[in-house]
């Protein structure tokens, strides 16, 4: 058994900050990645982080954004508790090496530069690039592995957490974790646990993700008995690359923000017919205006078009995207990019509070697993990076004084796998993955109905026994871990999805097309039963 006094599960941008956070207060620190380090949707970030900067921008301003994109459901406190952190949150990411793009102003003085993006009402972006998440989670791994005090590990999957009764209360003590180099799973005992785990977009066939993102947190969460909220609005960004060597490549929102039109396949522009703020409104009403075209006209994908602008300032503003483009043959100083929606990030998630304290005592949840109240029905753009660093702060604080008073955990039983042998037939697992996340991009995605969401139930119901049964009797593969999470997030979102009976942000359904406003708007928030918890 190791024993750590934290346990974060994940290495993207929330876990690694709360680790550099806690470091030098003398407690040993282990961060576990599925894959890779850099195997995280922090790394694969383009547009960047928002913050107040602007001479002409306010926080009042970069709140009413927010709360303005998040449909009704943002909570006003956490808005502005995360806005008001976004200068310290960029200045901090700077101390730790962090370079971003900046500019000479006016008088001459150098300052950071700022994107626009869809839902911003200023200029508040900033960004190394067009590859910021790279220059984030760079630097903070460096950092990372720079410390003493914390432990990486690549590879490590978790399969299940640990808890405890404790009076009334359950606590957390650990996780079990699949060594997947080694296939051997592992006993990791903590005192806190803290799942950074990421988002669950791997849940739909067409995702801008990278592999990582299978909702694991969200599962595990839910089966050790904690809420779930909001699990309905599933982000689908506008413009992921439409080529048939390109899998999962985003063509960042700052395209649009710097006069990006996009167009039909005979040039004509369309979003006009959809909201006055044309290409930048807020991303669920340009993804359905992509949707709505692309099934109306039979087409495979609209077109992105940027090159108006200068060779000069497209090299210079989207180097890798100008790049990636070309090696697939665009040249899009001088080309339009053929683009589809693909799913991009979940904004329910492990309900939190202000600390990031999950339902388990001793179990916090930062990132794009947690569902803090930021986004509501809709996140904007860039706010996310912003979350990540500013949750791992308030956890930080929070495990802090909390810390002196939690007593190191017992000794835990070993992995059992008296009951267990090797498959014969791995070809379930790759079948069931396939078909699990075409049907929810078929029934569950951007436009859904009463019957597309009981079609795509009926398929989760026939899908869960047989995965559970294939768990029960063979040894803990990656792939099966992650299709059994996946499941689970499957049904929490069409669960979700179907007590909404109203069109709000992210969801929208045919057969409530309108947003009902005859009463306050209410998240949606599940609660294991009895026979849900392990
Ligand atoms: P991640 O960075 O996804 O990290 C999750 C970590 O958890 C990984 O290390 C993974 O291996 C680990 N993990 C998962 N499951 C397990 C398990 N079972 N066991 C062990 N480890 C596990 N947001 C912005 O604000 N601005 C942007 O410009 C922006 N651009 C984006 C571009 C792309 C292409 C994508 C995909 C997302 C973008 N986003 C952006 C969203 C943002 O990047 C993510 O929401 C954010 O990075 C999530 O950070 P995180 O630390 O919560 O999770
Ligand atoms: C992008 O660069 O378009 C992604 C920004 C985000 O998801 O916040």
């Amino acid at each position: 058994m190791q024993n750590y006094d934290i346990l974060i599960i994940g290495s993207g941008g929330a876990g690694l900050t709360l680790a550099l956070k806690l470091a030098d207060h003398s407690l040993r620190i282990a961060v576990l990645s599925k894959f890779a380090l850099t195997t995280a949707s922090t790394y694969y970030a383009q547009g960047g982080i928002s913050a107040v900067f602007g001479a002409d921008d306010s926080i009042e301003s970069h709140i009413d954004d927010t709360l303005n994109a998040g449909a009704g459901l943002c909570d006003p406190d956490i808005v502005r508790l995360t806005v008001t952190h976004g200068k310290s949150s960029i200045d901090w990411l700077r101390s730790q090496g962090v370079m971003f793009t900046e500019e000479q102003a006016a008088n001459g003085e150098i300052q950071l530069h700022l994107n626009r993006e869809g839902g911003h009402s200023h200029r508040r972006i900033v960004h190394t690039a067009d590859a910021t998440g790279k220059a984030v989670s760079l630097s903070l791994i460096e950092r990372a592995q720079e410390h003493a005090n914390i432990d990486l590990f690549e590879h490590h999957n978790v399969v299940e957490l640990i808890t405890r009764a404790n009076g009334t209360e359950k606590g957390i003590v650990g996780a079990y974790v699949l060594d997947s180099k080694k296939q051997q799973v592992k006993t990791m005992a903590a005192r806190v646990v803290v799942l950074a785990t990421g988002g669950a977009s791997k849940t739909y066939l067409y995702s801008t993700n990278p592999q990582s993102s299978t909702g694991d947190g969200i599962a595990l969460a839910w089966r050790a008995g904690c809420r779930v909220s909001n699990m309905e609005f599933m982000q689908f960004h506008p413009t992921c690359l439409y080529h048939p060597h390109a899998h999962s490549f985003l063509i960042s929102e700052a395209v649009r923000g710097e006069g990006g039109k996009l167009i039909l396949p005979d040039g004509s522009p369309f979003m006009q017919n959809f909201d006055p703020r044309e290409e930048l409104a807020p991303r669920d009403i340009v993804a359905r205006a992509i949707d709505h075209e692309m099934k109306k006209r039979g087409i495979d994908c609209v077109y992105l078009d940027i090159s108006h602008k200068s060779e000069a300032f497209i090299r210079e503003h989207f180097p890798t995207i100008y790049q990636q483009c070309l090696d697939f043959g665009i040249d899009i100083t001088k080309q339009p990019i053929p683009v589809v929606p693909a799913a991009h990030y979940t904004c329910g998630g492990v309900l939190t509070d202000s600390y990031a304290r999950t339902d388990i005592t001793n179990l916090y949840a930062i990132g794009e697993v947690a569902c803090t109240g930021l986004h509501g029905a809709n996140r904007m753009a860039s706010n996310s990076l912003l979350e990540c660093l500013v949750f791992a702060e308030r956890a930080s604080e929070d495990i802090l004084l909390k810390l002196p008073a939690i007593l190191p955990p017992p000794e835990l039983p070993d992995w059992d796998e008296s009951k267990v042998s090797d498959s014969d037939e791995e070809v379930v697992v790759s079948h069931n993955w396939d078909e699990l996340r075409r049907f929810m991009w078929d029934y569950v995605g951007i436009v859904r109905t009463d019957k597309r969401l009981s079609r795509a139930m009926s398929r989760v119901e026939l899908l869960k026994k047989e995965i559970a049964e294939y768990y029960r009797h063979f040894r803990v593969t990656s792939d099966l871990l992650e299709l059994r999470n996946l499941v689970i997030v499957a049904e929490l979102i069409i669960r979700c999805a179907q007590q909404r009976k109203e069109s709000r942000g992210l969801h929208y359904t045919l057969d409530y097309p309108e947003t009902d406003d005859s009463q306050p708007a209410q998240n949606t928030v599940l609660t294991p039963s009895q026979r849900e918890r392990r």
